[in-house]
């Protein structure tokens, strides 16, 4: 019998590739539902493509566009509960949850709550709610597995090895367009220069995050919570070449390393198909073929919001939360040219200097955080 899945941001760079593998493997997989934002004419074709029985929309303006194209056995639900549907409706076996954004959050919880396996790619999901989905995760039967390429890299290190045989993680990064940019270039950089990603072909606010580097300090974030270590444990090296996709160091001073072409599909298979490793049509790395493999350390005075992750990641509570939120914001303004680059770490570090840590072990505590930043970053960018 065939897996059922869910495909939440189907419209997004991670959900159309995730549609791609589904394609490839349809033996094996069928589509129950799809969520995404905006996009009706690309959803109308992939409800054409893979018959989904609901499909979740932002709002329900873009509903009733959306219901105007396609026939009326697809159920078009939307808004916060329209995603949370699309994340249980049908029994889904897996949930993929490829939105962009703390969004990711609360279809997570729901689909983990009723104990399905969710494959997440949404590291803002952990970043924000990280206490509050472990806990759901150690009261339940729901399983977390990761699609993010570093964390499907440790995943696939850790495998057949004990928690306590870990000395530390490491994740590499590309360094993003402005690996060797000058702190003034960076500056005067315009969304146009930090859309330029060296190595991955993804949506917009993850580049700006790259570019910023905030990206990897999300997913410190994510490790920590995924793998259950200390942020002392988990170290960031730039590796330009993304080839080697992250590693786990042992105690007995071994490295194992994930290597790959950078490509989505493959991270996003293995959660799919985990354990199991079937074939693929797409190009693998000729190890021949490469150069060099070079490695840095991260500049964290060109790249602050590294720093930042790092910081709001072992404060805890709402910090984290609080810092995604205002990152969100503060990318946003930056992708419409109201503040500049450097002001996306300046807003960030301001946020959460004003912000007031509590306890993130219920979703309200969270929802607030997460409102309380957007709004105190949007008046920091008022104020500029
Ligand atoms: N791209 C990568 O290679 C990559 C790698 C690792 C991790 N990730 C993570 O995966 C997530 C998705 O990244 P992406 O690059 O695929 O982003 P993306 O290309 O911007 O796609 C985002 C998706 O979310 C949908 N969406 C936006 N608002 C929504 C809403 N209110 N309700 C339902 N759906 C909504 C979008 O729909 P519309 O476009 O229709 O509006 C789109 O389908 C992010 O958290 C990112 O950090 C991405």
């Amino acid at each position: 019998m065939r897996q059922k899945v869910a495909v939440l941001g189907s419209t997004g760079s991670i959900g159309r590739q995730t549609l791609e593998v589904i394609s490839a493997l349809s033996d094996r997989f069928e589509v129950v539902s799809l969520a995404a934002g905006r996009n009706v004419d690309l959803l109308s074709s992939q409800i054409e493509a893979f018959r989904p029985r609901l499909v979740a929309v932002a709002d329900e303006e873009v509903a009733a566009r959306l219901k105007s194209k396609v026939d009326d056995a697809v159920r078009v639900v939307w808004g916060r509960d329209g995603l949370v549907e699309a994340a249980i409706a049908g029994d889904p076996d897996v949930v993929v949850v490829a939105v962009v954004g703390s969004s990711g959050l609360q279809p997570t919880l729901a689909a983990l709550a009723e104990n399905k396996t969710v494959a997440l790619a949404n590291k803002e999901t952990l970043v924000a709610g990280g206490e509050l989905v472990s806990q759901v995760l150690a009261g339940g039967r729901g399983r977390l597995l990761p699609i993010d390429s570093e964390h499907s890299a440790i995943w696939q290190c850790l495998q057949g090895e004990a928690s306590d045989r870990v000395a530390k993680v490491i994740l590499t990064a590309s360094g993003g367009p402005f690996r060797t940019a000058s702190k003034d270039e960076m500056e005067r950089a315009r969304p146009a220069d930090a859309l330029q990603h060296p190595t991955w072909s993804m949506g917009g606010k993850i580049t700006v995050d790259s570019a910023t580097m905030m990206n990897k300090g999300l997913e410190v974030i994510e490790a920590h919570w995924l793998f259950g270590i200390g942020y002392d444990q988990i170290q960031v090296i730039v590796h330009p070449q993304s080839i080697i996709h992250s590693m786990v160091e042992f105690q007995d001073g071994s490295l194992k390393a994930q290597l790959g072409a950078p490509d989505m599909r493959v991270p996003i298979q293995y959660a799919l198909c985990y354990p199991d490793r079937p074939p693929v049509a797409w190009k693998r790395l000729s190890l021949l073929d490469l150069a060099t493999l070079t490695f840095e350390p991260p500049d964290l005075e060109r790249f602050p919001c590294l720093a930042l992750a790092y910081r709001a990641g072992r404060e805890g509570g709402t910090a984290p939360a609080a810092l995604n939120a205002a990152n969100e914001v503060a990318v946003e303004a930056f992708l419409t040219e109201r503040i500049g680059f450097g002001d996306i770490a300046r807003c960030v570090e301001s946020v959460l200097e004003a912000h007031t840590v509590t306890s993130a072990e219920n979703l309200d505590s969270i929802v607030e955080a997460d409102a309380w930043a957007r709004q105190e970053a949007w008046e920091w960018i008022r104020r500029r």
